[in-house]
């Protein structure tokens, strides 16, 4: 039966960020919605909507593609029923992050991502020296039948000096700690597309 809300309850997620910092959910989201937000992804890239991705943020922001080499789009609320209905679930899961982690997270800010096939995105954290408001990264994958020799993996570089490799997987979906989880895109052979979100703290100055 079709879930009226499109999102599988995301039950690890609170124990697994207290926990380890990152969590990681298979089929997170209904794949009817993974599937139009893939749409939507695409019908921008094909209107030429994409633009070559920053590092950093406002007047320090800079294209460098020997760093990271995708190209983004921003959601913003009333341009599409896809990205509306992403909005809201992830504003669910702000507000259930907030009750049980006490997380004070107040907004959510998300792009599209497109990484051309050989884009990387170098080893980083997705906290800016000059904005500490990102607290929490949310990141859906939008490829379907992604095969393990097609690379593009997301690795995430955990505390006790392992990695671990994320497929990109249409559904899958992984959360954790903007400023404590260093993690990196590895370069694929195929196109490779994700939705990528931060919850963010109040702006209220270096912490
Ligand atoms: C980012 C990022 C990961 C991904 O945009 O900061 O790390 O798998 N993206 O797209
Ligand atoms: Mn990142």
């Amino acid at each position: 039966m079709p879930n009226p809300h499109a999102f599988i309850p995301f039950e690890p997620t609170s124990d697994d960020i207290a926990q380890r910092g990152w969590s990681l959910q298979r089929d997170a989201i209904d794949a009817d919605l993974v599937a139009a937000l893939a749409r939507e992804c695409r019908a921008r890239a094909a209107a030429g909507e994409l633009s070559p991705a920053g590092i950093g943020r406002g007047d320090g922001q800079q294209v460098r593609e020997g760093i990271r080499g995708d190209r983004i789009d921003w959601l913003e609320p009333g341009q599409a029923e896809p990205c509306d209905r992403y909005l809201a679930l992830m504003d669910e899961l702000r507000l259930r992050l907030n009750r049980e982690l006490f997380l004070g997270l107040e907004d959510f800010e998300a792009h599209f991502a497109l990484y051309p096939p050989g884009a990387f995105y170098q080893k980083h954290l997705d906290r800016f020296r000059d904005d500490d408001r990102r607290a929490v990264s949310a990141v859906l994958y939008l490829n379907p039948e992604w095969l393990p020799g097609e690379g593009g993996e997301l690795r995430l570089y955990l505390d006790d000096g392992s990695t671990r490799d994320v497929l990109p997987e249409a559904g899958t979906l992984v959360v954790f700690l903007s400023g404590e989880l260093p993690h990196e895109v590895l370069p694929a052979s195929r196109e490779r597309l994700s939705l990528t979100g931060w919850f963010r703290r109040r702006g209220d100055g270096p912490l």
